[in-house]
């Protein structure tokens, strides 16, 4: 499964890129305000952080309007993935551009009939919102699970992978991956929580404490 970071912040990311676990990042108009810089800077500076796709999403909502953008920013880096809303309008624009040859996400998925739509459209990746399906009483990761039924039974035809977004725990993770969703894009803080195990910290500590009693070391050894 590959693993992007849901965020516009170029410190949080920088920090996760180190890790070596990082494959793309994901951003929205509301990551790029909260963030409070200039869009096209922060987009440069992820874009040459991490190899992988880095996705940016236009804010126009009719499809001249957005292929418009969509070009300005794909011109920007080339592992730049144009992101656009899953409208009428967001697909129109997605068909022309990944017919140019740019990748599209194509974003706010909330239905597998949407889904199916994405991948007519040529998305190179679809984002599912589970956390905000979840937020009002619906399943989810029931939608994850749909969308990749659907898309494993047209191999030859459908390519658009599932972009796992709106996670808000690391459960999302486990269950996508579970499922087959081939990509999840993670807030920094539940990235980190992955690692995260009370008995790993108990276990290390333990460790550690029997070894200090040994006096000896390995860097002198
Ligand atoms: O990539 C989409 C993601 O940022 C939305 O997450 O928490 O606003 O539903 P959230």
């Amino acid at each position: 499964m590959k693993f992007f970071v849901d965020s516009a912040d170029v410190a949080e990311i920088r920090d996760l890129v180190d890790t070596g676990l990082v494959d793309g990042v994901t951003t929205n108009p509301s990551l790029v305000a909260k963030a409070g810089r200039d869009f096209f800077a922060v987009l440069r500076e992820i874009c040459a952080l991490v190899a992988g796709p880095v996705s940016a999403e236009v804010t126009a909502t009719a499809a001249d309007a957005m292929i418009a953008e969509g070009r300005k920013l794909a011109a920007v880096a080339p592992n730049v993935t144009v992101k656009v809303p899953l409208t009428w309008d967001g697909l129109k624009a997605c068909r022309a551009l990944s017919q140019a040859g740019t990748a599209v996400n194509v974003t706010l998925c909330f239905s597998p009939a949407q889904a199916i739509l994405a991948a007519k459209a040529g998305a190179t990746f679809v984002s599912p919102f589970v956390g905000r399906l979840d937020d009002i009483g619906h399943d989810g990761m029931a939608l994850i699970r749909d969308i990749v039924t659907i898309y494993r039974n047209y191999p030859g035809t459908i390519a658009t992978e599932v972009l796992v977004a709106s996670v808000r725990h690391p459960m999302h993770v486990v269950d996508a991956a579970k499922i087959g969703a081939q990509v999840c894009t993670i807030p920094p803080a539940v990235l980190r929580q992955l690692a995260k195990h009370v008995l790993t910290d108990k276990g290390l500590d333990a460790f550690l404490a029997d070894w200090k009693k040994t006096g000896q070391s390995i860097v002198a050894g």
